[in-house]
């Protein structure tokens, strides 16, 4: 089963509640999303494994390290995922990125794809899907499904909150995807909607309602 990793550094949970803050405007809601995302790429980042490589400094050669292996694709999930990539490309800049679209029904919380593009070499990177919310599972689930379909190996989740249900449907299906959050919330409500959560990620990030 994959591992559910709450990522507590006191920077990211300082942030996490001015994002959840319900009187934190669209410009300070955006920027600490970016902020955020930062933040986690430097945890989600943590086990890559480092090669040696000789380098010669001004003053001798020295022995040194770079990260080997495989190369990482960020696949936000849009419209929200998207408000995280920024931050994300601060730290790994030589990243693809790759793009799927979907929109959760307001009815029946089911997810629909509209769009999805992809680098052509998916099978041969990490991938990390990345989706402020996590709520049903229903979006991430989809998307992971159809990343694999594709020929992903590779994939970790990224949200900044997520919902036990949500979680819960992750680890049924694809046991082989580790998941990263900076908040692990209680529960869904009736509309779907994680608690406390932060509300519709969407239009607190593009101010549309
Ligand atoms: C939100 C969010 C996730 C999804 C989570 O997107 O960004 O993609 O809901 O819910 P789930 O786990 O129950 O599927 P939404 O459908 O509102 O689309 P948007 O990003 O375009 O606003
Ligand atoms: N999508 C959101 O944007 N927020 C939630 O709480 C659940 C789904």
């Amino acid at each position: 089963m994959g591992k559910v990793h709450v990522l507590d550094h006191p920077l990211i949970q300082h942030k996490l509640t001015y994002i959840r803050d319900k009187h934190t405007g669209t410009k300070e809601f955006r920027e600490l999303v970016d902020e955020v995302a930062m933040l986690m790429a430097f945890e989600i980042t943590r086990n890559l494994p480092l090669q040696e490589k000789a380098t010669e400094t001004p003053v001798m050669e020295a022995t040194t390290q770079v990260l080997a292996g495989k190369k990482i694709g960020l696949i936000p999930i849009l419209r929200a995922g998207l408000g995280m990539v920024d931050g994300m490309l601060r730290l790994i800049p030589a990243a693809r990125v790759g793009h799927v679209g979907l929109y959760r029904d307001p009815e029946t919380f089911k997810p629909h794809e509209y769009y999805i593009k992809l680098p052509s070499d998916i099978e041969e990177r990490e991938l990390i899907v990345i989706d402020p919310m996590l709520a049903t599972g229903g979006s991430a689930n989809d998307a992971i499904h159809s990343l694999k379909k594709r020929g992903a190996k590779q994939i970790r989740l990224m949200c900044l909150v997520a919902a036990p249900e949500g979680v819960e449907v992750i680890q049924n299906e694809h046991p082989d995807v580790d998941i990263f959050l900076a908040a692990l919330d209680e529960k869904l409500n009736d509309h779907g909607y994680i608690i406390p959560g932060l509300g519709d990620a969407g239009d607190r990030l593009y101010g549309t309602k």
